[in-house]
């Protein structure tokens, strides 16, 4: 299309008179006499723009009976808009159809569900609410590049199939080219010598690992890439597949982790108010009445940092019916988690110093010997959106805990070489990025805040 001009840039830098050409999809179309009503969409904003048809164009009567979803351009005039909230209307001079869309079009109404929705996940962006949604997406996958280079982070791209379950959770999804008629008849267990790469191998669960040997080697580094955790858990919080984000820093320990783990959280947050009013003030108003001055606040405030110790007896003390009953030593559930964030601190949440029991086999032990060096941030609505925590960096402890924890060290030798020669204090934590997503749009489902969910049972489109 010679000469496109996206909406978003028309309404910004278009002057009355100016001719332009645009194109995109009609979200509406609306005839009176002798005039056409075409609310034209192309992505790239919410509002799009108000096309103008008149009975002089040869094409009229076919464009007015344009309907929903038809994809067009339109070549014309600038005009100042008479309605309140537009800037800018179109005087079409040339209308060119590409496809008229029959009635069929699944999205006729103005507001359907989101789980409608999901079942029409293929053409759900040409929605307000998901277009301002995946807009967002790119807006802060762009800043979180940002926010890291200007910091002198390396990215490093970490694999994606791996050998090495990080979290050792046992939820690795498995990669293997074997027939799978022949392993589940396996004799003795499978022979995965005979595998693609001589050896089990799965879909990566965290870049942690081989993030640590890269900030041993260029101090600060990070990683931005997709997870995969073969989770049985159906909640509106977890995904089969996601996106984390996970810098590492060398010389560094608990408090500096969670002073990065801060200053990117509110660096996200004022950036989306100041660079994407429009969409976040769309998700004021239709999804969370208090979203924006809430990231307000948390942009404009230091979080509060409580002890693991400290939040038990918090909740001990917390006149609530939870689910999962509450003493030292249990991983706290998201009911736990909400109830700290939202009604203790009333804001965003670091919980530190976890037993070792209920973390991975990393995480550097405190001198008090039951506990390790974790930080978990909680924040009001999703509970805990970033984990983290000082490794341990000496060489027999690390050994003696993956003993306990019965993780075999050949597996690992590489990592285990990382803590003998110039091992030292490091640290790193892993944001999720579509519960980042899900805190600041106050969107409630993980499956609406990436473009095609993956999660038990679901990976249709
Ligand atoms: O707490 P997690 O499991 O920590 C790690 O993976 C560490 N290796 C990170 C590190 O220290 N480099 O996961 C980190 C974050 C969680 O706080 C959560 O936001 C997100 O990743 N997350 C999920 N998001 C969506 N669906 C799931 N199934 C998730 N599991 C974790
Ligand atoms: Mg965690």
């Amino acid at each position: 299309m010679t000469g496109r001009m996206r909406i978003r840039r028309v309404l910004e830098q278009g002057s009355v008179g100016s001719d332009v050409t645009v194109a995109g999809w009609a979200r509406s179309v609306r005839s009176g006499k002798g005039v056409t009503f075409i609310a034209l969409n192309d992505g790239s904003c919410l509002g799009g723009i108000q096309i103008v048809v008149g009975p002089e164009l040869h094409n009229f009567e076919a464009v007015a009976r344009l309907g929903t979803g038809s994809s067009l351009s339109v070549a014309g005039k600038l005009v100042e808009s008479p309605a309140v909230g537009q800037r800018f209307e179109l005087v079409a001079a040339t209308v060119t159809v590409y496809q008229d869309a029959t009635p069929d079009y699944p999205l006729q109404k103005k507001r359907h569900s989101f789980e409608y929705l999901r079942s029409i996940a293929h053409l759900r962006p040409r929605t307000n609410t998901f277009g301002a949604l995946f807009r967002l997406r790119s807006f802060l996958s762009q800043a979180i590049h940002q926010f890291f280079g200007e910091r002198g982070f390396l990215c490093v791209h970490t694999p994606i199939i791996t050998g090495n379950d990080c979290e050792g959770a046992g939820e690795l999804f498995r990669v293997t080219t074997l027939d799978p008629a022949a392993l589940s008849r396996a004799p003795g267990g499978v022979d995965y010598s005979a595998d693609f790469f001589g050896r089990a191998t799965g879909l990566t669960v965290s870049g942690q690992l081989e993030g640590e040997l890269f900030a041993l080697a260029f101090g600060d580094i990070y990683t931005f890439g997709p997870t995969f955790r073969a989770e049985n858990s159906n909640t509106p919080r977890h995904a089969a597949e996601f996106w984390m984000i996970e810098p590492e820093m060398a010389f560094a320990d608990l408090a500096a982790d969670a002073a990065l783990a801060e200053e990117f959280f509110r660096y996200l947050c004022r950036r989306v108010l100041e660079e994407c009013a429009e969409d976040m003030e769309f998700f004021t108003a239709h999804l969370d009445r208090g979203l924006m001055e809430r990231i307000g606040k948390v942009a404009g405030t230091k979080f509060q940092i409580m002890e693991y110790g400290d939040a038990i007896v918090q909740l001990q003390r917390a006149k609530v019916p939870f689910v999962y009953p509450v003493k030292w030593g249990v991983d706290l559930q998201t009911e736990h988690e909400r109830y700290l964030t939202e009604q203790v601190a009333d804001g965003p949440l670091f919980v530190v110093n976890y037993p070792r029991e209920i973390k991975a086999f990393y995480m550097r032990g405190n001198d008090d010997g039951r506990t390790v060096a974790a930080m978990d941030l909680l924040v009001p609505k999703v509970g805990e959106i970033i984990g983290g925590s000082q490794r341990e960096e000496r060489s027999d402890l690390l050994q003696c805990r993956m003993v306990e924890m019965g993780i075999p060290p050949e597996g690992l030798w590489w990592y285990l070489d990382s803590r003998r020669w110039g091992s030292c204090p490091h640290a790193g934590f892993g944001l999720g990025f579509e519960r980042l997503i899900m805190y600041l749009t106050g969107m409630e489902n993980i499956r609406d805040v990436i473009p095609f969910p993956r999660t038990p049972r679901h990976a249709e489109f």
